[in-house]
């Protein structure tokens, strides 16, 4: 497969905002988060501009500290339904976590969604990184970290596997004969593993992708070890292009050593652009953003990253504290991307704070500029396309009405949607069942 012409958008639907304070703007719907008339507003528009997906993040242990998106949110595959009955072309892509779930229960979700929408689900897999999630499932303990991805890679392999249960064609459904399946089409996966015990089939036929497609966000040497060999789609943090460059090219190089083809893996850094009418007014839209956001939100930030570790502990002006052993077993690579910052320029806690608070990132312009950024990033072998966050209310419609028109007519983007399913909106083949390519092999020989 050729490298695709065209960048891929996705668009994370975020409830009342991404950070501690978003939802103070005037003109943010403070009920946003359970709002199903809020998200389908937005995913009208984001199909509208032809996104590629939506996606529904997720995790499953707060504090009274976390932020309010955190606080107050939807189960991923519960709102994605309903968004599948609205929608009838964008990719629907959820967080669903290996620690904290069971891979049949999980393969028979994203099946389902696959079904409702006619071929647009996606699942984003995560390990979890907050401790705490245990103590809501009947755990006394978080699996370390480097186990958390063996978990992963073991239970993507269930869930691949059950969705391969049945076999095209299986539902034979003869009204005259009688004859509901075709037993020889359904097959039992059998699993026994390290961590998982799994006989099938799975319960539901055969979906309109084939399989869901799998993405994935791991930047940690575990973490990108896993992401290029099995993902289809990464999601990746980069600060600047020379950052996402090396991302890139690490991870691309990882999934050819895999035997993959690294044009069938789509490298995704989140960004939060800020669209104005000219450069000068786009600068007053991030001040604006900015003036909502207090040194709090930083060491909120740096909670989270780093397994909500109570940072207002410390004194702000001091050098920055002892926190690699938290940081390891976390988010592992922002930790070490912090940590690293605070060593390179001696940075105190305020300083790291106040960065952390307020990003400005590389997306704030005219349309012109943002799509000239969009751009130089796709171009430069720093991304495939872009997860956008909303950061201000009102901007994915001046993204959609203002830069994709601009992104179209340079040939960066579709006009219209490629098929009905979101594997072809991305190009990436259906997969083909493995007891149907077993077949073929033995009929072949
Ligand atoms: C755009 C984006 C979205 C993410 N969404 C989630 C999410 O919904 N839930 C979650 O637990 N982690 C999410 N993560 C974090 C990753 O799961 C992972 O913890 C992080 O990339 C660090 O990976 P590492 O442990 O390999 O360093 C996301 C990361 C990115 C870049």
């Amino acid at each position: 497969m050729a490298k695709s012409p065209h960048i891929k958008l996705g668009f994370i639907l975020h409830g009342v905002g991404r950070t501690w304070n978003d939802w103070r703007h005037p003109d943010r719907d403070n009920s946003a988060s359970t709002s199903l008339a809020r998200y389908q507003e937005q995913a009208a528009i984001a199909e509208r501009g032809k996104f590629d997906f939506l996606f529904v993040a997720d995790s499953l242990s707060i504090t009274e500290k976390s932020s309010p998106h955190y606080l107050n949110r939807f189960e991923p595959i519960t709102i994605l339904s309903a968004l599948a009955a609205t929608t009838s072309r964008i990719g629907l892509v959820g967080t669903l976590t290996v620690s904290y779930s069971e891979p049949f229960n999980v393969a028979r979700q994203f099946a389902s969604l696959d079904h409702l929408s006619g071929g647009r689900a996606g699942w984003n897999i995560v390990t979890s990184w907050l401790g705490d999630t245990a103590a809501n499932f009947s755990k006394t303990e978080h699996p370390p970290h480097a186990v958390r991805y063996r978990i992963a890679a073991e239970y993507l392999d269930v869930v691949q596997g059950l969705w391969d249960s049945w076999e095209d064609g299986a539902h034979v459904a003869d009204k005259e004969t009688g004859q509901f399946v075709d037993p020889d089409l359904l097959h039992r996966l059998d699993h026994k593993g390290e961590f998982f015990q799994v006989r099938g089939p799975l319960n539901i036929k055969r979906t309109p992708q084939g399989q869901p497609v799998i993405f994935q966000a791991g930047a940690s040497e575990d973490g990108r070890n896993f992401a290029s060999q099995r993902a289809e789609v990464i999601f990746t943090h980069a600060a600047t292009p020379s950052e996402g460059q090396a991302y890139y090219s690490d991870v691309k190089a990882r999934a050819k050593g895999f035997g993959r083809d690294p044009d069938q893996l789509f490298i995704l850094p989140g960004i939060a652009p800020i669209v104005g009418d000219t450069d000068e007014d786009a600068e007053a839209r991030y001040r604006e953003l900015a003036a909502l956001e207090s040194i709090d939100t930083g060491l909120g930030f740096l909670s989270r990253t780093f397994n909500d570790h109570d940072f207002r502990q410390y004194d702000l002006d001091a050098p920055f504290p002892d926190v690699l052993h938290i940081g390891l077993n976390s988010q592992q690579s922002a930790t070490l991307r912090i940590l690293a910052e605070v060593e390179a320029e001696n940075l105190t806690l305020r300083q790291v704070a106040e960065r952390l608070a307020t990003p400005r990132g590389a997306f704030v312009g005219s349309p012109e500029r943002v799509a000239d950024q969009l751009q130089l990033w796709f171009e430069t072998g720093v991304a495939d396309g872009f997860v956008l966050f909303e950061p201000l209310p009102g901007q994915l419609a001046l993204f959609v009405d203002r830069v994709i028109p601009i992104l179209q007519a340079r040939g960066l983007f579709r006009t219209d949607y490629e098929g009905e399913t979101f594997r072809s909106h991305l190009g990436l083949p259906e997969p083909e069942n493995r007891y149907a390519a077993q077949q073929r092999e033995k009929s072949a020989a």
